[in-house]
């Protein structure tokens, strides 16, 4: 099968949005609806399948495609499916009705393909009998699709004895007293030019447009149309929500998240260390043994820690203690895309300056947790000034 030029999306970005009006065939068009209301997998019910042109650019494969017609013997007004068992169901029946005789003639091109006149026979004539088959066989529709399946209705407005009569109109009319609601429109113009017709004096513009009308069997829940998720994009989001904070999947500093939770406060360290130097502030490394404490910039001694960002948008620093001999608390915050800083002396930390110190653990009293929001802290680029003042008081 030919493949056409068509939007695919299997869960992948893509500016190629499907547009509501296209200049070609319906078999270019036709795909596009598919791909933006049925899900692959869908049971679709072609009822009035003809040479099935509709199909001729969608994959083989993609749906259960189930085909029938008037010629292959079944009228789309009385189906053979049961109730609720189909997911979307296309519908293109004659646009045009010929009473026979010399009324309509230009009609008569039609019926040879459309096949309207020998089995579609009613009391009615011209458009009310034409409409009469649309509305017949959406009753049908309504019947055999399930809740919140697809109705696609192929349909031209026309122009009879004298009197425009807007079909894609009357169609939704119709579809809305049954319980359907009307949820897209498409205009397919034709490429070549209408024929002229034996007219004189136009009245009415010539017709070269037809539409595409998607309707879904409303279900007595919410009126908004939901999109059906293909499997790709549904995995995308039951996985999103298992991720902790997928804030961080991609984001510049969105590995820190990767790294194990003991080197992390390694990573921050020497952050700082070589940061710092960047600006000529030499920061000594102090074996942890020693001293408890991580780093020495000039005479002052500096306990580091470092934690990211957490789902509350906060940072939580522990194993704050005030038993080590450090002069200062330097605490850096990783962000997704930034880092920020506070830095406190051990008696600022006493006296709960920079917040409230609570314990790790119950019923211990050595090690605390401090937790500071992003905005009680300072952008990274204030470190080096802060810590200039600090060697230099
Ligand atoms: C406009 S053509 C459909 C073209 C088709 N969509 C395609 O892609 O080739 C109309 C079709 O409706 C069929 N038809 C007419 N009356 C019908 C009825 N009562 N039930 C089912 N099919 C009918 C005709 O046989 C004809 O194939």
């Amino acid at each position: 099968m030919a493949k056409a030029a068509r939007v695919v999306r299997q869960g992948v970005a893509s500016n190629d949005l499907i547009l509501s009006s296209h200049v070609g065939g319906n078999e270019h068009v036709f795909p596009q609806i598919l791909d933006l209301y049925v899900l692959p997998g869908s049971r679709v019910a072609d009822v009035t399948y003809g040479r099935g042109v509709f199909w001729k650019h969608v994959p083989e494969g993609q749906y259960e495609v189930l085909a029938t017609d008037i010629e292959t013997g079944i009228d789309c007004r009385a189906l053979p499916y049961g109730d609720g068992s189909i997911d979307c169901l296309v519908l293109d029946p004659p646009y045009m009705h010929s009473p026979g005789g010399t009324a309509h003639v230009a009609h008569s091109a039609f019926e040879a393909y459309y096949q309207n006149n020998r089995a579609n026979r009613t009391v009615l004539n011209y458009h009310e009998a034409v409409l009469d088959l649309y509305c017949r066989a959406i009753d049908e529709a309504q019947r055999v699709l399930r809740s919140r399946g697809v109705l696609i209705v192929k349909c031209q407005d026309e122009v009879c004895a004298n009197q425009q009569r807007f079909t894609h109109i009357e169609i939704a009319q119709h579809c809305e007293q049954v319980g359907f609601q009307a949820e897209d429109l498409f205009v397919v113009q034709r490429m070549n030019r209408p024929g002229v017709s034996r007219v004189n004096r136009q009245v009415h513009a010539r017709k070269n447009h037809s539409y595409f009308l998607v309707f879904w069997k409303r279900d007595g829940r919410r009126s908004i149309w939901e999109r059906p998720m293909n499997a790709i994009e549904l995995m995308q989001q039951i996985i999103k929500t298992q991720v902790p904070d997928n804030r961080w999947s991609g984001a510049p500093l969105g590995q820190f998240r990767q790294i194990e939770n003991t080197n992390r406060g390694r990573v921050g360290e020497e952050f700082v260390r070589r940061y710092l130097k960047q600006f000529g502030i030499d920061a000594q490394p102090i074996a942890k043994s020693r001293l408890g404490v991580d780093l020495a910039i000039g005479d002052l001694r500096f306990e580091v820690k470092t934690a990211s960002e957490d789902t509350k948008g906060g940072f939580q620093f522990n194993h704050v203690r005030y038993d080590r001999e450090y002069d200062y608390l330097l605490c850096l915050g990783v962000q997704p895309d930034g880092l920020v800083f506070g830095c406190w002396s051990k008696e600022e930390l006493a006296t709960q300056q920079p917040g409230k110190l609570v314990r790790m653990a119950e019923g211990q009293s050595v090690t605390f947790k401090l937790r500071r929001r992003p905005e009680q802290l300072l952008p990274i680029h204030h470190l080096p000034t802060t810590l200039r003042s600090l060697l230099e008081t």
